[in-house]
């Protein structure tokens, strides 16, 4: 956490009052495309992750909503887009996420370094990768966990086991999670996962005969880039307002010592589209990062996500766009509408738990995707408006964006018959609300 205090503010300098409530109509506005975009600027690009949010937009968003020495939330942050742009701005920012790696890269990306220390490590960490691990001090553990030969060779577990004691061995802990990012990633290269998918998928056979990777020199590049990123960072930003990143889980409640009940100016959050068995797996591309990195509550994480857990009976939400939907998809499979059910009841309690956090006045701004399951498309977008209406929020407006940059499933299987493909989420939807 960084708390500066006198940075010239890049957004309004105080609550400015909020423009008339528009038509509700959603609208295709293609400036919110950003087609040409650097979507990696600054520390946006240390780590890769699903379905991230463009920065752009959460910084024009924060520029339109927001104002500095504001508090902005996310509760589902992620990699801690929009809780960067909000430091950019000048506004203190708050978010929350149930996976482990999501919050170490957030608070990576938010946490200033000294630059001449985190230089020196990695020095000294090239010392190691140029004698390929050779003059490492004592002995190496490989972490015993399920299934490491099944994704790693012999060879590179002992490199990753080496990588890891040095990275146990940096006493400071900013630098510690700076170097736990860089391993973080490098693990994914030298696994066997197909790196196209984020689902767990191990390479063919024959790939895996011919794939040679080299740790040392992966870990050394992407550490070199990151310190990069961390001075282009550093320059931009010299006064930064104060960001905290946490674990908490917004469907079963906020606690009050970290987001105040009306203490919220401006939520910016991309939520995930459903389940993450079905749509994005979050828990799996991060699974092989977390277990290296000791994150052993991460292993079921994608069940404790939103809609993780299945529900014994089909519940009515008593909103139209829901139950009208669930229905439809009961229809033709009673379990991928179970699914569906088991998403929104988990939604609809956290977007209650955040309507309550908001302060009268305060906007709510919803990134979200509109996903087909069984030919049926959710709509998500006015899902998230009716249930903010229900606590009080009025519906101010719907942007509808294409995706160009976004990495996530554009094809999936609606139907889930193996090689019937749809083409799902080239579009996804900003959905903004004001607290009455
Ligand atoms: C679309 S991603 C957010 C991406 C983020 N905006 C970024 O740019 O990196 C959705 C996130 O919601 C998190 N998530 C899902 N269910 C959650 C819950 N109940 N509480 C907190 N986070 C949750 C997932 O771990 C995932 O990181």
């Amino acid at each position: 956490m960084t708390t500066l205090t006198t940075r010239k503010p890049a957004v309004k300098s105080k609550a400015a009052p909020r423009a008339a409530p528009k038509a509700k109509l959603k609208r295709l506005d293609e400036s919110w495309d950003f087609r040409k975009a650097d979507t990696k600027r600054l520390t946006h690009g240390i780590h890769p992750y699903p379905a991230m949010m463009i920065p752009q937009v959460a910084a024009r968003l924060i520029h339109l909503h927001g104002f500095a020495g504001g508090l902005l939330f996310d509760p589902y942050c992620g990699t801690g887009t929009s809780l960067l742009e909000a430091q950019l701005a000048g506004m203190n920012a708050v978010g929350t996420d149930l996976n482990p790696l999501a919050r170490l890269i957030a608070s990576v990306k938010t946490t200033e370094q000294d630059l001449r220390k985190l230089a020196k490590h990695i020095d000294r960490f090239e010392v190691l990768a140029q004698s390929g691990g050779a003059n490492h001090i004592g002995t190496t553990e490989i972490p015993d966990f399920n299934n490491i030969d099944y994704w790693f060779a012999e060879e590179v577990q002992c490199d990753l086991a080496t990588i890891s004691k040095f990275v146990g061995s940096v006493a400071s802990l900013e630098i510690a999670n700076f170097f736990k990012v860089a391993f973080s990633q490098t693990i994914r290269e030298c696994s066997w996962t197909k790196n196209s998918e984020f689902k767990l998928v191990r390479m063919k056979d024959e790939q895996r005969e011919r794939f040679d990777p080299d740790p040392y020199r992966i870990m050394t590049e992407i550490l070199r880039r990151n310190l990069r990123a961390m001075r282009d960072f550093l320059e931009v930003s010299l006064d930064r307002a104060a960001v905290k990143v946490c674990s908490f889980n917004t469907v079963e409640g906020i606690p009050h010592d970290v987001v105040a009940p009306e203490s919220v100016d401006l939520v910016v959050t991309s939520p995930p589209y459903g389940d993450s068995r079905t749509t994005v797996a979050y828990g799996q591309f991060s699974r092989l990062s977390n277990q290296w990195l000791g994150f052993h509550e991460a292993a079921k994480l994608d069940n404790d996500l939103m809609g993780g857990r299945a529900v014994s009976h089909l519940i009515k939400f008593g909103v139209s766009e829901v139950d009208g939907t669930v229905a439809e998809i009961a229809r033709a499979d009673q379990k991928r509408a179970g699914e569906v059910v088991s998403f929104f009841s988990d939604y609809q309690k956290s977007i209650r738990n955040v309507a309550q956090v908001v302060k009268p006045g305060g906007i709510v701004c919803y990134v979200v995707g509109n996903r087909t399951v069984k030919g049926v498309q959710i709509p998500t977008d006015k899902i998230t408006a009716s249930f903010f209406e229900s606590n009080g929020f009025t519906h101010l407006e719907s942007i509808e964006r294409n995706i160009p940059n976004k990495r996530m499933p554009y094809k999936n299987s609606p139907t889930n018959v193996s090689g019937v493909l749809a083409n799902t989420m080239k579009r996804e939807i900003i959905v903004i609300c004001q607290k009455v």
